[in-house]
């Protein structure tokens, strides 16, 4: 008889990193991130001079070809994305048949994977370059109007079509908060904090929902059906889910008396299973330094968009307690990128469950720049293996015969 322990025992060694805490999946040229120092660069330029001088496409350009465009290229950049930002009349019909109180994730995967529906030769793997900047030009294009509409559809209300003569981020707040006859226009302050939260999210190395990218990909998926892949991985409230969650724990904690400290003890209590959103990190383990950036962008935006709101006391209070706490201390946890992003959301007038889908619309870029490298490398299909605990060579049972 076939002994599956003794079999497991000879089949040689297995690596075994659960939540491949030390485990390297691949060779990368696009992002370093040292956790320890808290350095994080993307093509070897530092994530704080990216934030403070270029505009998120430059960056997109960045991650994806591997040099920061001249001026010539980022125009026929920036023209050939504003050209294709329309999507099919035929996508309303998805969005028809969704709940209106879907959460936006879910409904952004789905019309995400639905584009290779649309441009069927993406499902060719040997693609021609000009076949393959097509499809990066159409994400980069079509995710902020997908994203829009998936806001207007959750208000009712009709959609706002792509203006040609605005940019990016402006284009996109418009489809958002603008209106069908009335276009809206935001305070640079705003603008300038929607660049850098894009940035700061545009690449992370092999998180979560970038290693699905790469792993989906290894199959030969195509990248339509990869990055929707990468935004159902985003949707947790471990991974991208965090800035709703974070937005959400400070609602909850302020219609309970707004008892910060209670929470920071439940936090601490080992047979509570309550965390405290927007704190902690995988990697950075003193601090993050997209934290320290979107920190000022969101103090900048609070200040001039003058908003009073109790949450964010509860915010700084937390903030502030967790900070000199020995416990946060020592297990090195500190404010999170997402701890501030959906302070900013909530204050520029988003819903918390569009965080999400914003993080994934900032983070598009990076997904695309990975899966490209992963081809351009011929990288060989991803197929992890495991140590086998279960029972050894059992007798099968009729059904007749089971207890
Ligand atoms: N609140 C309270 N305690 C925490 C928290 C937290 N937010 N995060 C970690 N800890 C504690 C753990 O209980 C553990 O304590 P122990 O050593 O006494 O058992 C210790 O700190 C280490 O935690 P791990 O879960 O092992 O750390 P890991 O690296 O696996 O997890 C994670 C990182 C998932 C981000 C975690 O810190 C967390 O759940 N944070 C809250 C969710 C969040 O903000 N996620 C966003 C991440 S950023 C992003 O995706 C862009």
């Amino acid at each position: 008889a076939i002994d599956i322990s003794k079999l497991r025992d000879q089949s040689g060694y297995i690596t075994l990193d659960p939540g491949f805490k030390n485990t390297g999946s691949t060779k990368s040229a696009i992002t370093f991130l040292d956790g320890e120092k808290g350095v994080l660069t993307y093509r070897g330029y530092a994530i704080e001079d990216l934030a403070d001088k270029s505009t998120f496409l430059e960056v997109a350009y960045l991650l994806i070809y591997g040099e920061l465009p001249t001026k010539d290229v980022l125009e026929k950049f920036r023209a050939d994305i504003r050209s294709q930002m329309m999507i099919h009349e035929d996508m309303k019909n998805f969005f028809a048949g969704f709940p209106s109180k879907s959460h936006p994730m879910g409904q952004l995967s789905c019309l995400v994977g639905a584009l290779s529906a649309f441009y069927p030769e993406s499902l060719n793997p040997n693609q021609t370059d000009e076949e393959e900047n097509k499809m990066i030009i159409n994400l980069l294009a079509k995710m902020p109007t997908i994203v829009s509409w998936i806001q207007k559809k959750s208000l009712g209300h009709p959609v706002v079509y792509p203006k040609n003569n605005f940019g990016y981020i402006e284009n996109f707040l418009n489809m958002i908060f603008g209106e069908v006859n009335q276009e809206k226009t935001f305070d640079p302050v705003v603008i300038d904090a929607m660049h850098k939260l894009l940035i700061l999210h545009a690449d992370h190395e092999q998180n979560c929902s970038t290693s699905t990218v790469r792993m989906v990909g290894s199959s030969n998926a195509n990248m339509y059906a990869s990055i929707s892949a990468g935004i159902n991985a985003l949707w947790g409230p471990l991974h991208g889910g965090a800035n709703q969650a974070v937005i959400e724990m400070l609602e909850a904690i302020k219609n309970d008396g707004g008892d910060a400290d209670k929470y920071l003890a439940k936090a601490k209590d080992k047979n509570d299973p309550f965390r405290l959103m927007g704190f902690g990190h995988r990697v950075y383990k003193n601090f993050d330094p997209r934290a320290k950036i979107i920190k000022k962008a969101c103090d900048d935006v609070l200040e001039k968009l003058g908003v009073q709101d109790p949450v964010l006391d509860i915010a700084k209070r937390l903030e502030e307690a967790a900070l000199s706490d020995q416990y946060f201390i020592d297990r090195k946890l500190y404010p999170n990128v997402d701890f501030y992003s959906g302070i900013i959301y909530r204050a520029l007038g988003f819903n918390s469950d569009m965080f999400t889908v914003l993080f994934a619309l900032g983070r598009l870029p990076g997904w695309i720049a990975q899966w490209k490298e992963m081809r351009d490398n011929k990288e060989p299909i991803g197929r992890p293996r495991q140590v086998y605990i279960g029972e050894n060579l059992r007798q099968y049972v009729p059904i007749a015969d089971r207890k």
